[in-house]
């Protein structure tokens, strides 16, 4: 089985405007594709592959240009002052999880598998699916429902999945599926335990968050013309990169000068949002919620 297909290689890689002998980074470096198409067009410059799970180091290609760093992407700026690299020339990141992660069974990602709910990407981290469905109260359940899954009856599911684990806990990807299909038909379950699912495998992870401080940090790192390209898979991450990129603030607030033009620390190279072509959606299908933004440091 592929480990993963890389989603808008093209476009991304052209995104990041290679110069031969620049420093890049692959923030979620996974099957290597985007790696791979990076390292071709580097001559003397150098690549720092970022994955947070140890599985990606497997796929590390032998380039003495390339290293794998073994850690949390939020870590960005602490792992480039290790390796003597403080200032990099861009910067890629394509989003949350790999096929890898949704395709092995005992990961726990996917309801197609029976398994234990786990759903951490670095299995180093303690709180898992399982945690959150056992011991989150019923504000945390509906928000994490609503904000990182978009599920419209959050609320009622949060209170069933309270009900449910009173009488037994729910520790595998069959239990929350029994309880998912009670609020779907055939015809929306997918849909609905792909969301449900979704929204677990988010707040595990603390992917909003990591997100935050990476831009910040993405931000601080990039030499001047340096690009910062982003791919995401959900509205909530595309709204805080595009409001990232426009402001220079996770916060989204526009400062303007004494003349009232807006201050930003970057200009934004793709004006409009670059979605996969319908040639690429026709041979991967996991790409279709796929968005890419494109910035370049002043
Ligand atoms: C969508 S996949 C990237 C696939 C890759 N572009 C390719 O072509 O194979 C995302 C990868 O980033 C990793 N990842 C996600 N969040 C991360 C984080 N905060 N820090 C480090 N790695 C992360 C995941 O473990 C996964 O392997």
């Amino acid at each position: 089985m592929k480990y993963h297909v890389p989603v808008l290689l093209h476009e991304s890689v052209e995104g990041l405007n290679i110069i031969p002998n620049g420093i890049y980074v692959d923030a979620t470096f996974g099957g290597g594709g985007h790696s791979s198409s990076i390292l071709e067009k580097i001559s003397t410059g150098k690549l720092f592959g970022f994955d947070q799970d140890e599985d990606a180091k497997k796929n590390s290609p032998h380039d003495s240009k390339f290293t794998f760093v073994h850690h949390n992407f939020r870590y960005l700026k602490n792992f480039l002052t290790y390796y003597k690299s403080p200032k990099v020339d861009g910067i890629l990141a394509d989003l949350g999880v790999s096929s890898h992660h949704f395709d092995t069974a005992e990961r726990g990602f996917s309801f197609r598998f029976a398994s234990d709910l786990d759903m951490r990407m670095d299995k180093k981290n303690t709180k898992t699916a399982q945690t959150i469905v056992n011991t989150y109260n019923e504000e945390q359940l509906t928000f994490i429902f609503k904000e990182f899954g978009e599920i419209l009856n959050a609320r009622k599911l949060a209170r069933t999945i309270i009900e449910e684990r009173e009488l037994n806990p729910i520790n595998t990807t069959e239990d929350l599926k029994k309880i998912g299909q009670r609020f779907s038909n055939p015809k929306t379950e997918s849909k609905y335990l792909s969301q449900i699912f979704q929204a677990l495998r988010i707040e595990v992870n603390n992917e909003i968050e990591v997100l935050k401080d990476f831009l910040v940090a993405g931000l601080d790192v990039l030499k001047p013309k340096g690009r910062f390209v982003v791919i995401t898979y959900h509205s909530l991450e595309d709204r805080l990169v595009k409001n990232f990129f426009k402001t220079g603030n996770i916060e989204g607030k526009i400062n303007k000068d004494f003349y009232g033009n807006i201050e930003t620390p970057f200009e934004i190279i793709a004006k409009k949002i670059i979605t996969p072509s319908d040639e690429e959606l026709s041979v991967n299908n996991r790409a279709r919620s796929a968005k890419l933004r494109i910035a370049e440091k002043k």
